[in-house]
C-alpha cells in the first residue's frame, strides 16, 4: 500500500513533464550565441501571420556541403526566431520591398537538434528520426505551446524532417 502510494505521488509528480507541450528543453537547449550561426533564410511563415529568420550551426551547414549527402550530421542545430510583423492601422503586416514583412517583436525560438547519440533516454516518439525539437521564449525561458513538433516535421522524411530543407540546401550551394 505504501509502495503504491509512492507510485501515485511520483506520477503526479512528473505528470506535467509528461504533457508539456512545446518539445523537449531537457534535452534541445537553446544554444548559446545561435544569432553568429549562418542565417541561411528569412521569410514570412506559412501562416502569413510572422517572420521566421533561419539560422544553421556550422556542423549544419557543413552536412550540405557534398552533393551526395542529404542528413544532418550529429551536433546539427537549426534556429528559427519567430517575429510578429509591424502592421497597419488596420491589423495587416507591412511587407518590405523583398515582400518580406518588416520585423516587429520576437515572439519565439525553435531550436532543432540533431544528435545520433540521443539513444534511447530521449524517446524516439519525441523526435523525428535524429532531430529533437524545443521551443524557448525570447528571454530563453522553455515556451509552452499546444503544437506537437513531431506530428507536423514527420511527414518531410524525404528532406531531412525540414520545410526550408531546400533554402539551407541553395544558401550552401551560394556559399561554396
Ligand atoms: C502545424 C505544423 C507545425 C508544428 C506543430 C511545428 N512546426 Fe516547425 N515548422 C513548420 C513549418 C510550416 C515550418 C516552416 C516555417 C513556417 O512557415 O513556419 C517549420 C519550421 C521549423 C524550423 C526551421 C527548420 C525547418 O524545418 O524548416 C524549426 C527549428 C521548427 N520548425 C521547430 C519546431 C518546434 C520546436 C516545434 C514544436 C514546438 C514545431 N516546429 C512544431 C510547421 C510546424
Amino acid at each position: 500500500m505504501k509502495a503504491s502510494l509512492r507510485i501515485i505521488a511520483i506520477l503526479i509528480a512528473i505528470s506535467p513533464l509528461v504533457a508539456y507541450g512545446g518539445g523537449d528543453p531537457e534535452f534541445v537547449k537553446l544554444p548559446e550565441g545561435y544569432e553568429n550561426f549562418s542565417n541561411y533564410a528569412t521569410m514570412n511563415r506559412a501562416n502569413q501571420k510572422q517572420v521566421a529568420k533561419l539560422y544553421a550551426n556550422i556542423a549544419a551547414v557543413a552536412s550540405h556541403t557534398q552533393d551526395d549527402k542529404s542528413e544532418a550530421a550529429s551536433g546539427s542545430i537549426i534556429v528559427m526566431e519567430i517575429y510578429s510583423p509591424r502592421k497597419d492601422a488596420d491589423g495587416t503586416p507591412i511587407p518590405g520591398e523583398d515582400g518580406i514583412f518588416e520585423i516587429d517583436t520576437l515572439e519565439a525560438i525553435a531550436v532543432m537538434e540533431n544528435r545520433h547519440t540521443w539513444g534511447d533516454t530521449y524517446s524516439a516518439e519525441n523526435r523525428t528520426g535524429d532531430w529533437g525539437y524545443a521551443l524557448y521564449d525570447p528571454s530563453g525561458m522553455p515556451k509552452e505551446n499546444d503544437l506537437d513538433c513531431v506530428q507536423c516535421h514527420t511527414p518531410l522524411k524525404g528532406q531531412d524532417y525540414m520545410f526550408t530543407y531546400q533554402k539551407l540546401v541553395d544558401f550552401v550551394k551560394n556559399i561554396k
